[in-house]
């Protein structure tokens, strides 16, 4: 029996995504322009060092004409789809196997399945027109499936090399965010410095907008993502101020960044919203962070108002410096001795040995925190090492805490509100959403840009896409080198080149934005209701780009 597919995902199969006006009409005429040499983020002499065939590569731009990238022979291409799922990572697949369809029409396209251990196993599903045209502008990753392998030890690059080899890939493409993208550097500084002709190319994946620089706008997914919590909020906010009876507390996810939070800040007019960056910022303590969600519902319960919405990062607790203390203790303690940890058979066995092995700060801070929470700070690590901060239930510890605060403060005769609160969790709910048209373009646009910086035969770089703000026939598609973005971070209790993530900045304009306007959405209803994402109809509700963007880059 034929698969069904849903009325939306039959029109949204027609659309067609725009491209750089530079790329449009083929390949063959379009040729590449080298700019400057570029440098690393930070730790510049190190980079150097670790990367010597692909660091200081220049910047990448294409033009038509110069004589073009011509006849090519026809190549086979990988794709793996690395981490988190985001919106658009079908589109970069369809704008990829186009782009080296221009290239040359015999060229194919193999996608590894389940993510880098594909690669590593030499398992993959052909792309064909049949298997693209059946997930065009389609959310999800379930084309080829992704996967959390980490990329990094000397035998994995070895499978890596022969799996390619053994189709005759000339070339990898990368999806993923920062650590995926740290991987792919990896990945073809190590085929060049074996005199490998194998390219390897990174694309900007992540919902959680925090793989950027100033050439890199935007990573694919975000826009899509944020708005699809928005919506929620949105939805939310107006049951709250319904039925005034209840506060929502809502946790999104962004990993670290609260580049999420703030997005949706700034679509939806919340009464509170923690932007992580300023608690590190200010140093702010746990305490301190609750007493400020606190005062809000204290100020609106003077009002008569016992309702309203507050949004949390995920990755809040690592911010707090206490907290962030705690998890990096943690972190070094599970990486050395994991095995052990998880051999231990009780409870109180584990919490010891914890205790034990931790510093007096971090010893007391565990023992402060709620048991559900503790147990969740020493759950299994992510492969690159990281604390699992969506598993981490910070939304409850500061309800909690509110909770414990406001019957201090009744007893004390200070709050005579009453507290109800809800918990949510938003995350999963946006990562596969069909993308919006902006995603839905721009993520076409970045593996249409990664064929050609294929086809200019380029190794080490990151497809990218720039002037995000102007319409898509003006965008510029461009190269970044990876090592460009890279700097050196403690892993695993190493020191590690990775790419820099890009935290809130707060002296950026969508902080201070937010920041302006807060006071008056703490107490007043000061609620905006996005709705839906519109993929059909004017262009000014479909093509609406996120805030962002909008105050970053206009
Ligand atoms: P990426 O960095 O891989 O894009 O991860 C995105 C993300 O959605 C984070 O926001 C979240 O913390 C994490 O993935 C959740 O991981 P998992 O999918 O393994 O539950």
């Amino acid at each position: 029996m034929a698969q069904q597919i849903s009325a939306l995902q039959k029109a949204r199969g027609a659309y067609a995504p725009k491209l750089p006006t530079v790329l449009r009409q083929g390949l063959k005429e379009v040729s590449i322009a080298k700019g400057a040499p570029t440098t690393a983020a930070a730790d510049v002499e190190k980079i150097q060092e670790i990367f010597p065939n692909c660091y200081g590569q220049p910047l990448i731009s294409f033009v038509k004409g110069q004589g073009g990238a011509g006849d090519q022979p026809a190549m086979n291409v990988g794709v793996v789809l690395s981490g988190g799922q985001a919106p658009g990572g079908h589109n970069v697949i369809a704008g990829l196997f186009d782009g080296l369809k221009a290239l040359n029409p015999e060229s194919r396209l193999l996608g590894y399945l389940g993510g880098p251990q594909g690669l590593i196993d030499d398992d993959y599903r052909e792309m064909t027109d049949a298997v693209v045209d059946d997930y065009r502008n389609t959310g999800g990753f379930d084309i080829i499936g992704s996967g959390r392998t980490k990329l990094e030890t000397e035998e994995q690059f070895t499978q890596a090399m022969k799996t390619a080899e053994r189709s005759n890939v000339k070339a990898i493409v990368v999806v993923g965010g920062d650590d995926s993208n740290t991987n792919a550097c990896m990945l073809g500084e190590w085929l060049a410095a074996k005199g490998s002709d194998i390219k390897v190319i990174g694309v900007p994946k992540t919902i959680d907008g925090d793989l950027r620089n100033e050439v890199v706008e935007m990573s694919f997914g975000f826009d899509t993502a944020a708005k699809v919590y928005s919506e929620l909020i949105g939805n939310i906010a107006r049951d709250a101020s319904s039925a005034r009876k209840y506060w929502h507390f809502v946790k999104l996810m962004g990993r670290s960044a609260s580049h999420i939070t703030l997005e949706v800040a700034l679509q939806t007019q919340p009464n509170v919203a923690i932007i992580s960056e300023e608690v590190a910022e200010k140093k702010l303590t746990l305490g301190q962070v609750v007493d400020q969600v606190v005062d809000v519902v204290a100020a609106r319960a003077k009002r008569g108002k016992n309702f309203g919405v507050v949004l949390i990062p995920e990755g809040l607790i690592e911010f707090i410096p206490e907290l962030k203390l705690l998890v990096a203790e943690l972190n070094d303690l599970l990486a050395a001795q994991g095995d052990y940890y998880n051999s231990l058979k009780t409870e109180s066995d584990r919490l010891e040995f914890i205790n034990t092995h931790l510093s007096k700060d971090s010893s007391y801070c565990f023992s402060s925190l709620p048991a559900h929470i503790q147990e969740q700070l020493t759950l299994d690590r992510d492969s690159h090492g990281n604390v699992q901060v969506s598993r981490i239930e910070t939304e409850s510890l500061i309800v909690e805490m509110v909770e414990r605060k406001l019957k201090e403060m009744k007893a004390g005769g200070s709050y005579t509100g009453k507290f109800s609160s809800m918990t949510h969790f938003f995350g999963y709910e946006g990562r596969c959403a069909p993308p919006s048209n902006f995603d839905a373009d721009y993520a076409y646009s970045l593996g249409y840009t990664a064929a050609a910086l294929i086809g200019a035969g380029l190794t080490g770089y990151m497809s990218g896409v720039r002037n995000l703000m102007a319409p898509a026939d003006q965008w510029e598609a461009v190269g970044v080198p990876l090592t460009m973005l890279m700097n050196i971070e403690r892993r695993h209790g190493k020191d590690k080149p990775v790419i820099q993530k890009a935290l809130v900045e707060l002296d950026g304009k969508p902080f201070q934005a937010f920041a302006e306007n807060r006071r008056e959405w703490g107490v007043e209803d000061s609620f905006l209701y996005p709705g839906p994402i519109q993929y059909f109809g004017p262009a000014e509700v479909c093509d609406q780009p996120n805030k962002t963007l909008v105050l970053e880059r206009s």
